[in-house]
């Protein structure tokens, strides 16, 4: 698949079909804003979306596949580029706004061709679209060092709530990223090189993450959800649900719990990365009894839970994924034993190196804090977690027989559900990333009639995700509001966008606008 960003000549090619009605007014609203913004009409428009994790949490930075897609809520920038452009000084203008002005406040930027300042520490709105612009620019730098991009403008609406495990700082990296590369000539993007700019971009926000978000928002298309392996390289397919009796919806409920990663990271987020990372180089020094440390590749610590599989099977690996991964899980049990966790100078030891070495490897891009590091219940989680998406792409991609022949899929739908309870299950208990309020909103909708429910994206709050069958989705609605929403202080707002049922949308798009910017 992959290819270039599509380009559209109008939003329905872009959204489904019940979403236009909201879409067409937006779309207009965002480039009459422009218009009165800047006083000149917006030439394109850059889209790219957030998304929702089906199954397949916390792996992606262990490169293990993933299952996300992208949902219908998204970053859109419209852009300009000035026809007069200041060639004689050492930077270049970057102007922009967001339509909800008061919120995000617009900015003005004097950017030197020499490089761009991203300060992580600082936690601003443009910061994020700085990211983009440097990934862009190293693209562009790629067959031309000396490419100088072009002053521009632009103005943004997002409509992927921010913090609520959507992902909508992928949707806005990643649209910043393809409305830069627009902007200074190329048409023509490939998929492939946005994404991969987009994973490595946002990390200068301070959040060590994977690829999943990314690659969801730019490579997702419509209809379908999309498989996404980060080795030997990045790749990824769509994948269609079956069509099942009953009909499968998937639900996605916030828990209107903040989950600031920037904030948390050293003792959430860029912690598991560490922990992961770690329970790997340790793996590979005992079980592969290995002098040498781990090769490196791209996990975004340099080594990966995979990588250490990948040593242990060898030229095996991959051949038969699920029962490798079977044996990797009981190696984690026999070996890492400790439930208490592990010191640094404890794990130090078994990579001979000393606690400093140890401390500069793997901690100092992203500061992390903890006494003890959770080996065993972290690696626990990414293989059990591998072995259930590849149970759950099997069921998808070559459905048993019997499950679908009957005429009622529900033996099928459950086996689908039950794989996503245990992602909840596993991701409270061994990854220690859900919060009593995700617990609940997954306990409420399973008694409502969900076959499965559980946290999706980063977790620590933010929002769940639930395969319901069709004629239970009103239950499901009932029992939220009554036995959770409720009991909540929500403005209307709020209420309105708690839960939302979920089509697989598309992945980003180009759309470029008449001389009198409009779509
Ligand atoms: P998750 O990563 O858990 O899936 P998320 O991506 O929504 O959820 P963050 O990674 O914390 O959460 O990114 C949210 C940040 O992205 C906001 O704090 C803001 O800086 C920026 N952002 C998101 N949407 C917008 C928007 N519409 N306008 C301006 N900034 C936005
Ligand atoms: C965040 C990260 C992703 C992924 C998920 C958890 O959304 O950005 O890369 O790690 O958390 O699955
Ligand atoms: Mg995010």
């Amino acid at each position: 698949m992959a290819g270039i960003v599509p380009h559209a000549s109008k939003i329905e090619e872009i959204y489904t079909h019940d979403a236009i009605p909201t879409q067409s007014p937006r779309w207009a609203n965002l480039v009459s804003k422009f218009q009165s913004t800047y006083n000149m009409p917006a030439q394109f428009v850059a889209r790219s979306p957030g998304r929702v994790n089906i199954i397949g949490e916390h792996i992606d930075y262990s490169l293990y596949p993933v299952l996300p897609m992208a949902i219908t809520s998204d970053a859109l920038f419209a852009v300009s580029v000035p026809s007069e452009q200041n060639t004689t000084s050492d930077t270049f203008k970057v102007r922009i706004s967001n339509v909800q002005s008061e919120r995000f406040t617009a900015k003005e930027f004097d950017i030197p061709y020499s490089g761009i300042e991203i300060d992580s520490k600082v936690h601003e709105w443009t910061n994020y679209f700085k990211c983009g612009l440097k990934g862009a620019i190293q693209l562009l730098r790629r067959g031309n060092p000396d490419f100088r991009p072009v002053s521009m403008d632009v103005c943004m609406d997002g409509s992927v709530p921010a913090g609520g495990g959507l992902s909508s700082s992928a949707a806005f990296v990643s649209g910043a990223a393809l409305a830069v590369m627009v902007a200074n000539g190329v048409e023509k993007v490939s998929k492939m090189d946005l994404t991969e700019i987009a994973i490595v971009a946002e990390r200068e926000v301070g959040v060590n993450s994977g690829g999943m978000d990314q690659s969801a928002s730019v490579l997702s298309v419509k209809d379908n959800a999309l498989y996404v392996s980060f080795v030997p390289e990045l790749s990824a397919r769509p994948v269609k649900f079956p069509k099942t009796k009953p009909e499968l919806k998937f639900l996605i409920a916030q828990s209107f719990v903040a989950a600031d990663k920037h904030v948390t990271g050293p003792v959430c987020y860029n912690l598991r990365v560490v922990e992961c990372s770690l329970a790997a180089a340790y793996l590979h020094a005992v079980v592969n009894k290995s002098s040498s440390p781990l090769p490196e590749d791209k996990g975004p610590l340099g080594i990966s839970l995979y990588g250490f599989h990948k040593g242990h099977f060898g030229q095996e690996t991959g051949r038969d994924m699920a029962a490798q991964l079977k044996q990797l899980v009981q190696i984690v049990k026999d070996t890492l034993t400790k439930e208490e966790g592990y010191t640094r100078a404890e794990v130090a030891e078994k990579l001979g190196m000393t606690v400093e070495q140890l401390e500069k490897r793997f901690e100092s891009t992203f500061p992390v804090r903890a006494e003890r590091f959770k080996l065993r219940q972290r690696a626990l989680h990414v293989f059990t977690e591998a072995l259930r998406v590849s149970k759950f792409i099997g069921l998808l991609e070559d459905p048993p027989a019997g499950y679908m022949d009957t005429g009622n899929s529900e033996e099928y739908n459950r086996a689908l559900g039950d794989l996503m309870n245990a992602t909840q299950a596993s991701c409270r208990d061994l990854y220690e990333c859900s919060c009593p309020e995700l617990d609940r909103l997954c306990q409420i909708a399973r008694k409502a009639g969900s076959y499965g429910s559980r946290l999706t994206g980063a977790g620590w709050g933010g929002c769940s995700v639930h395969l319901v069958p069709g004629d239970k989705v009103e239950d499901v609605k009932a029992a939220w509001e009554k036995d959770y929403y409720s009991k909540m202080d929500l403005t209307a707002e709020q209420k309105s966008g708690a839960v939302v049922v979920s089509k697989p949308g598309s992945g980003s798009y180009l759309l470029t606008l008449g001389e009198d910017g409009k779509p």
